[in-house]
């Protein structure tokens, strides 16, 4: 969840090491910092909070050096303060560290009484007396490092620069990922490919245990045994993928509108949109025929896809589903005799939980599929096969475009799955797509309900607590509308099954709670407006997200209506989310908050 760089180059590098922490602030941004070697010497600068209290004091203080790395932090262990901040330093190294040192308590211990003196709270810190240690007893550092990654416990991955030593940067990863970067006379450490996109479009990713040894002109990788290992290079047109807001006032609000865009981008790769027939992705052959049962698991809003993926493949293809969180999955310890497909869905394809449960299922024998928007990610690298969305890179912490990629993803696959198992006719298949096919439009017809969504916004941003409603394919949508407002605008909220209502929730109706009701004019839409009219009957306010057939059923007097266009009903899980995450966006700006980067939250989350 925290994000790294490391560089080392000809030229000064702090000015960069600055500009590659601001791609990766996404992943953490309580406290960041560098370390560049000054005539040799090490020198550090750290700052509590935003990368930009960062950027002004290498600006008033700045940093001199060609070699350096870079951190910007989500905290797991020690508060976000600038003790805490990495890079963390001993008279003979820096190290920057994403992860958490498991076993960190026990080598302090034995670090401290060999007279180590510690200076933080972190865990990291124990990896810098621990290689300080090797290094004073005389080993090199690629030896000290070696010998010092053979005691960690955990999941991480770490990068050194090394006091008086302008020639040598070392990367390890287990567990969280890492990437090196070659460009023209330089070398790069970085978390993801999205940091060095602008230095080079040269990436090698390190595998599970592999650590690097970067000097001028040379990279060498060796694998979790000591054994020089080559990596393959991926050539991902990084360049291009420079990240920015455009004219949008944040990322989020960027990504909720690139929605159509990139709707039809996913859909091309699951759609030969000549003939109307599925496809998958080039060499992701499956046949869904010989799929008895599928275990899909993910994570927050990829769970919530997931679970609109398990309504998709038992209605449209007739496959029975089961769902996890994935970080229950592994305990669950279900029988998975029946299991013939393990699917996983993850935008950043590097969550703990999420991959713990990957390799799980493959220990159990299982064959593995992952829907992953970052293709280079863990996730996608470790699954069998692998459907990736093509959202782009989302920087916004709260998912938008992953998620309803996700949802085009799924339901593609539900329809080729439902062809495989002949529950679906060739010219049923063709009516599909042909439908699928008009979420783009729909999705940008659905942003331009804004303004009304931000009248609305401003009467949620003077409530504390809401309640989400929705029944069939609606009811993951107001599970993921919650979680959405919860997320970035701090209001509680939570999602039920419209049915649910009467089970408990509705003794918190009163004319405080705004409910807001996802309801289509679909199969479910009477038995749902018997629910809204509960809740009107008990003074409750009613934001009502339907259709226009919805609107003009007079389901509730006094009720807000957002009228979305009429659609096919395996439409509206991908278009409902747009209002959703509207709704979301404007409260939260309303309320003031850090709509992309909110309290406590990483974009990916690397811990378990
Ligand atoms: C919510 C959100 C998170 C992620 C979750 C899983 O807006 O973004 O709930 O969905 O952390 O992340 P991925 O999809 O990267 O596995």
């Amino acid at each position: 969840m925290c994000g790294i760089i490391g560089i080392i180059s000809r030229e000064p590098v702090a000015g960069r090491l600055i500009d590659a922490l601001k791609r990766l602030e996404y992943r953490g941004y309580d406290s960041a910092g560098v370390a560049t070697l000054e005539n040799g010497r090490l020198t550090r600068r750290r700052a509590e909070g935003k990368l930009s209290n960062l950027a002004k004091l290498v600006e008033t203080q700045p940093l001199e050096g060609t070699i350096g790395i870079g951190h910007t932090r989500w905290a797991t262990h020690g508060v976000p303060n600038v003790t805490n901040a990495h890079p963390h330093a001993t008279k003979r190294l820096a190290v920057v560290h994403n992860g958490i040192i498991e076993n960190y308590r026990e080598l302090r211990a034995e670090l401290e009484a060999d007279g180590a003196r510690f200076e933080t709270q972190t865990d990291t810190e124990t990896v810098a007396h621990l290689v300080t240690r090797e290094l004073d007893r005389g080993a090199s550092p690629k030896d000290a490092v070696e010998a010092s990654l053979k005691r960690l416990e955990g999941a991480f991955s770490l990068a050194f620069v090394f006091d008086g030593d302008e020639e040598l940067l070392i990367g390890a990863r287990r567990g969280s990922p890492l990437a090196v970067g070659e460009g023209e006379g330089e070398m790069f450490l970085g978390s993801d490919g999205i940091a060095l996109s602008p230095f080079t479009d040269s990436i090698r990713y390190l595998e599970e245990g592999d650590f690097a040894v970067l000097e001028h002109g040379r990279i060498t990788i060796y694998d979790e045994h000591g054994a020089e290992v080559t990596r393959p290079i991926k050539r991902s047109g990084g360049k291009s993928f420079y990240v920015d807001k455009g004219n949008y006032r944040h990322f989020m609000q960027k990504e909720i509108y690139e929605q159509p865009e990139v709707l039809s981008h996913t859909l091309s790769s699951f759609v030969d949109m000549t003939t109307g027939a599925t496809r998958l992705p080039k060499g992701q052959a499956i046949d869904f025929s010989k799929v008895r049962r599928i275990a899909l698991s993910a994570c927050g809003t990829g769970f919530y896809a997931a679970l609109v993926g398990r309504y998709y493949f038992e209605r449209y293809a007739r496959i029975p589903c089961d769902l996890d969180v994935a970080s229950e999955f592994r305990y669950r310890e279900s029988p998975l005799s029946d299991v013939d497909l393990a699917l996983f869905v993850s935008q950043s394809g590097e969550t703990a939980d999420t991959l713990a449960s990957l390799r799980y299922a493959k220990a159990e024998g299982l064959k593995t599929a992952a829907i992953v928007n970052v293709v280079e990610s863990t996730i996608a690298r470790e699954a069998d096969l692998v459907f990736p969305t093509l959202a782009g890179p989302e920087i916004g912490v709260a998912s938008t475009k992953a998620f309803t990629c996700q949802l085009m993803a799924l339901a593609a696959l539900a329809i080729r799955a439902g062809v495989d198992r002949g529950v679906i006719s060739g010219d049923e298949e063709t009516e599909f797509t042909r439908i699928l096919a008009e979420a783009p439009r729909l999705a940008n017809e659905a942003i331009r309900l804004e303004g009304a969504i931000e009248a609305l916004a401003r009467k949620m941003a003077t409530r504390r607590h809401a309640l989400f409603l929705g029944r069939g394919f609606s009811y993951p949508l107001a599970l993921e509308g919650a979680l959405k407002l919860k997320e970035i605008s701090y209001i509680h909220a939570e999602g039920y099954a419209a049915g649910e209502l009467k089970h408990g929730p509705i003794a918190l109706i009163d004319e405080t709670m705004p409910v807001v009701v996802v309801a289509p004019h679909d199969r479910s839409f009477e038995k749902t407006a018997s629910n809204v009219q509960e809740v009107a009957a008990r003074g409750g306010e009613i934001i009502l997200f339907t259709d226009v057939k919805g609107a003009s059923s007079g389901i509730v007097d006094g009720a807000e209506i957002i009228a979305v266009p009429e659609m096919p009903e395996i439409l509206t899980p991908i278009v409902y989310a747009v209002p959703l995450q509207l709704l979301a966006y404007h409260t939260a700006i309303q309320m003031g908050t850090d709509v992309d980067q909110p309290r406590n939250l990483a974009k990916s989350v690397t811990v378990e």
